[in-house]
């Protein structure tokens, strides 16, 4: 496992994306993940199943063998109950600054969408100026990544899927990935990306696939996008 280096702590670069994964379902992926090498585990309080992903952990830890320092987990604040809580009407700089004086560990990451369809470049480069390491979520554009004839066709020479070959293009710029999934199959090959390397030829061939509005999370809250 190749971990991503930022303001003193070792991100894993591959962690488990956990939005939609709910009762059983969750709890069985989670405990499948640390049991077939993850060491990342994404949630938040908006998926309504942290619970489900600490009973998964807590399986998880004793089937591995592991202890609970071994993971990374996130979890995220969502901004309406946050801004209610201090008095905000939305989410602002003020809010920011109070969620960091309340976290009991220094900001290592930043979340942002980011699969091969999309330039990130510009927002990346700004975090990685601040020490901080970038987190790609809907690494795999929600199923759009799969059926790309490009990354299959990279991938196709070494036996690595389209999405293993994304996954690799994301990890080998340093950008860690959380990719979603209860399939076990799927959880394993999603792991299975520290074992080849991409060429300068296919980075920059991959690196043509991006366009300009490709984002799938795009709510009314968000920010006016530059790219
Ligand atoms: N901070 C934020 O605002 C934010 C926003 C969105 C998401 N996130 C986080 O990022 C995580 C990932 O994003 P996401 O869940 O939206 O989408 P994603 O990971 O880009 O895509 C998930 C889809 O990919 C499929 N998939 C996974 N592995 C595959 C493989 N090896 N081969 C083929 N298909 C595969 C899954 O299908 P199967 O189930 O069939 O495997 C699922 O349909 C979330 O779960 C969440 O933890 C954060």
């Amino acid at each position: 496992m190749n971990f991503v280096e930022a303001n003193g702590a070792k991100i894993p670069a591959i962690g488990l994306g956990t939005m939609t994964l709910m009762d059983a379902v969750c709890v069985d992926a989670v405990e499948t993940a640390l049991c077939v090498g993850y060491r990342h585990i994404d949630t938040a309080e908006r998926y309504r199943n942290e619970s489900e992903v600490g009973e998964g952990l807590r399986r998880g830890l004793r089937a591995a063998g592991i202890a609970r320092d071994d993971v990374f987990v996130t979890t995220k604040v969502w901004q309406d109950q946050r801004a209610k809580h201090i008095g905000l009407a939305n989410f602002t700089i003020p809010l920011l600054q109070e969620a960091v004086k309340l976290a009991s560990e220094p900001l290592v990451t930043n979340q942002i969408e980011v699969h091969p369809f999309i330039d990130q470049d510009k927002v990346t480069a700004v975090c990685r100026g601040y020490g901080l390491a970038v987190t790609a979520y809907c690494p795999l554009a929600r199923g759009k990544v799969p059926g790309n004839e490009v990354l299959a066709r990279i991938g196709e020479t070494r036996g690595k899927s389209a999405a293993q070959v994304a996954l690799r293009f994301l990890v080998q710029q340093r950008i860690v990935a959380i990719p979603r999934t209860p399939n076990p199959d799927h959880l394993a090959a999603n792991l299975a990306v520290f074992d080849f390397k991409l060429s300068d030829v296919e980075m920059a061939e991959i690196d043509k696939l991006k366009q300009a509005r490709m984002r799938v999370v795009n709510p009314p809250h968000a920010p006016r996008w530059d790219n």
